[in-house]
């Protein structure tokens, strides 16, 4: 597979330039300022247009196995190039939940068969989320494939559990990545509710050396706790969504887990953002239907809208470069990940996103290729269009 990208704006995380890209055998084999068109090579014109590596989910939810009504691996394959992503983090609440191999190989089967994007399929870290079981990641020690493990949509509500996990996960080199919700006070009070266990998690972390990856995190305390402990150098991520960044609660409270917080998180969030403090910015893509939202589904999908709302709220608005951007969406996810891609040099993925920075978009679920049309953000406006997504040199998604 050849492609030659011609004349494009080229942004990652460490360089801006106008030139071209050649893609060979699915890698990138050259850039330079101009390259000289080759023979039987398909030319891809960008004038005027903004290439990055394409973006990288370190969080979202396909439902497949089990839940197909509300998405399956291709719809939400495909609502992934809609949105100028080539990788994702899946989360393992499934049905049944991701505790062992047969599932791991459905879904990776799946999507090999498919051939659109790099998934990788988190592993529950207790078994079919009781809490308590941990044995099912003996079977896993050989797989090479597991990178992260998770319990996401409920988190590990037992401390000495947690901890058993994350010395499981340090020996196995996996990332924990926990989903802060204490479920003590679930029903109380959510900011408690993340902030408890932000604590706990921190501490464990930090007794035990493991890789903790804090999800979608919300609250200022929570912030505040993870960049201490980070700066103590505590071996902690930081995982924040686009719709913790772009909404409050005065004006839009739509249902999800961790809540839309008040203002001041948002600030916060922003102003951490600004610090160089966040590693990577994940979707929480939560497709589900409307009549389940109705009875209170919480979620949202967001793997289609990421960029516009990203980089009109961080890079529109000044807050930080396209540069850093592209390291929020794209380097650090993948380096989380362990994926040869999220930035543009010889011998990565020719995985990359095409953008229309100037274009103001207004947000239409009846476009999405997601089953889910579970929005807050209907009929808002933004800059940024994704124009094509290309995975190892082939345009995958193009805009009509
Ligand atoms: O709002 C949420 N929805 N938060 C989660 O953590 C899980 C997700 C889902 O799976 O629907």
């Amino acid at each position: 597979m050849e492609l030659l990208i011609k004349n494009a704006r080229v942004v990652d995380v460490s360089q801006d330039f106008i030139g071209d890209i050649y893609i060979k055998d699915g890698v990138i084999n050259e850039i330079s300022k101009e390259i000289i068109v080759k023979e039987n090579v398909e030319i891809f014109d960008c004038k005027g247009k903004t290439l990055m590596p394409a973006f990288i989910d370190t969080h979202a939810h396909f439902r497949d196995p089990g839940l197909t009504w509300k998405e399956d691996l291709e719809t939400g394959s495909r609502a992934a190039l809609r949105g100028g992503y080539t990788g994702v983090c899946l989360m393992a609440n499934t049905n049944p939940i991701c505790s062992s191999t047969e599932v791991l190989d459905y879904v990776r089967n799946k999507s090999k068969e498919l051939n659109l994007i790099d998934i990788h399929q988190c592993p529950s870290v207790t078994k079919n989320f009781d809490g308590k079981t941990l044995s099912h990641l003996e079977e896993l020690k050989d797989d090479n494939e597991v990178k992260a493990i998770s319990d996401d949509g409920v988190g590990v509500s037992n401390s000495n559990i947690m901890m058993d996990a994350m010395k499981i996960a340090k020996e196995n080199n996996w990332v924990l990545m926990s989903h802060a919700e204490s479920s003590e006070f679930s029903k109380v009070d959510m900011r408690i509710a993340e902030n408890m266990m932000t604590l706990r998690d921190i501490e464990l972390a930090r007794i035990t050396g493991a890789h903790l990856h804090m999800c979608h995190v919300s609250t200022i305390e929570a912030l505040e706790c993870i960049i201490n402990a980070k700066r103590k150098g505590v071996n902690v991520t930081l995982e924040v969504t686009p719709h913790h960044i772009a909404l409050t609660n005065d004006i839009n409270n739509y249902r999800v887990n961790p809540p839309i917080r008040e203002k001041e998180d948002v600030e916060a969030i922003l102003s951490a953002i600004k610090m160089g403090m966040i590693d990577t910015i994940g979707t929480d893509h939560a497709p589900h239907t409307l009549e389940e939202k109705a009875k209170g589904s919480p979620g949202m999908v967001g793997i289609e809208t990421a960029f516009s709302i990203c980089y009109s709220t961080l890079v529109k608005d000044n807050i930080i470069s396209l540069n850093d951007l592209s390291k929020l969406m794209s380097y650090n996810p993948a380096k989380l990940l362990g994926m040869n891609k999220g930035k543009i040099s010889i011998g990565v993925e020719g995985d990359l996103v095409l953008v229309d920075i100037d274009k103001k978009i207004k947000i239409d679920s009846e476009k999405f290729a997601s089953k889910g049309r579970n929005t807050p953000f209907e009929g808002m406006e933004y800059y940024g269009e994704i124009l094509a997504t290309i995975k190892g040199g082939r345009i995958l998604y193009k805009a009509l």
